[in-house]
């Protein structure tokens, strides 16, 4: 199956873009430290797919999150990446179909969708480069 190569250099902090991996949506988002905080201090064992952002992240370098953006509830493409506007009420991503509300590890937290947001498999070809798949 094909890899995708995604530069980063110009993904601001705070800032996520909408892009593809393998015909799917794929967000890759620059976490500022404020939300890299938010993330963390949530006790990852009360959430409904329990996982921290260090496990959903690379080693050291944890403000990059790259997810599929395919919600899990029946598979919309959730606001909060390109649009930049609605993140829901948990500063991540919102899925308007039935208004699911992630994170800022994309974790879901509220609404209908029973998983969070997919991490695909990826690893960093130098600072600012991702190769995903
Ligand atoms: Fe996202 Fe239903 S598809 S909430």
């Amino acid at each position: 199956l094909a890899t995708s190569p995604v530069d980063l250099s110009a993904i601001q902090p705070g800032q996520a873009i909408k892009t593809t991996f393998r015909s799917q949506p794929l967000f890759v988002r620059q976490l500022t430290p404020k939300e890299i905080a938010e993330a963390d201090k949530v006790d990852a064992s009360t959430l409904r797919d329990p996982q921290t952002l260090e496990e959903r992240t690379v080693d050291g370098k944890k403000q990059w999150l790259v997810t599929m953006g395919v919600c899990t509830h029946l598979g919309c493409v959730p606001l909060g990446a390109g649009e930049g506007e609605n993140r829901g009420e948990y500063g991540g991503y919102f899925c308007p179909c039935h208004g699911s509300s992630y994170d800022t590890a994309a974790r879901i937290r509220k609404g209908p969708a029973p998983k969070n947001l997919e991490v695909p498999k990826f690893s960093f070809t130098s600072d600012t480069a991702i190769l995903v798949g």
